[in-house]
């Protein structure tokens, strides 16, 4: 397990700039020089115990962090649960699990491969949760996931490691809208996921998202490279609650839509 919630972070930080070149270049233009509080960090894996939703989880727990929500995305045939540490300037963990048994047989053996391939004792490793693959697919088995779930194809090609980074609107100095950071982002080349409307969410829900499309790297399967989604970047605003205290949950119907900042035809 981990020393630190800093060291943890850095390392998942590390080793998300390696897989999304473009985050480092969004992290200069939105903080010009100033350090960025991240509002949340994302991960993916499978609902089998061995590398499952509470497997990742434990080694925030470990940490001081504490569940906070819990989310169903039907349609993804998702679960997922939300983690807050007490320190408020730490980002919040988000983390979802691909109901497996309901894929069909062919995508479910798949899965079950690349699962089998990870070592028992990985998932407890302080590493586990930036380790990437344990397996090797095939470029004909990445499409047979990517034909009922962009995000089973995208665990088999990326694993485990921070599918996003979020900087959090509330803590940057120089912008106080998101549209104005999506305006900035657009003007400087950025694409950004409009799949439910650029900005997903508002005050309504106390809770504005936008994310960029994910950044295209080189994969190799075990027959062949391709050039696939890695990973995104995104950016959310909390607002008050009637009660006069920012939320910290998330918003479903929101993150059904980020989820598709990873898909390959947008
Ligand atoms: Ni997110």
């Amino acid at each position: 397990m981990h020393n630190n919630v800093e060291t943890l972070f850095a390392n998942l930080w590390q080793d998300y700039v390696a897989m999304t070149p473009s985050a480092l270049k969004v992290h200069q233009l939105l903080g010009d020089g100033d350090e960025l509080i991240n509002d949340h960090v994302a991960f993916r894996t499978f609902n089998i115990d061995k590398v499952g939703l509470e497997k990742l989880a434990a080694h925030f727990l470990a940490l001081g962090y504490e569940e906070k929500g819990q989310y169903n995305f039907e349609q993804k045939k998702l679960k997922a649960k939300h983690f807050e540490h007490a320190d408020d300037t730490k980002p919040k963990v988000f983390i979802s699990e691909l109901l497996v048994e309901e894929f069909s047989a062919p995508v479910q053996a798949i899965i079950r491969k690349m699962v089998d391939a990870v070592p028992a004792d990985a998932v407890n490793k302080e590493n586990f949760l930036y380790s990437g693959t344990h397996w090797q697919v095939s470029s004909e088995e990445y499409q047979t996931l990517l034909n009922e779930s962009e995000y089973a194809a995208w665990v088999s090609a990326w694993g485990f490691r921070a599918n996003h980074f979020t900087v959090s609107l509330n803590h940057l100095k120089r912008y106080t809208l998101l549209s104005e950071v999506n305006d900035k982002l657009k003007e400087a080349g950025f694409e950004l996921n409009t799949s439910g409307g650029e900005i997903k969410g508002g005050p309504e829900v106390h809770l504005a998202q936008s994310s960029t499309m994910a950044d295209k790297m080189e994969v190799c399967f075990s027959d062949k490279s391709l050039v696939i989604p890695s990973c995104f970047y995104e950016f959310a605003q909390r607002y008050a609650m009637p009660n006069g205290k920012l939320y910290t949950g998330f918003v479903a119907a929101s993150a059904d839509k980020i989820f598709e900042s990873t898909n390959v035809g947008m």
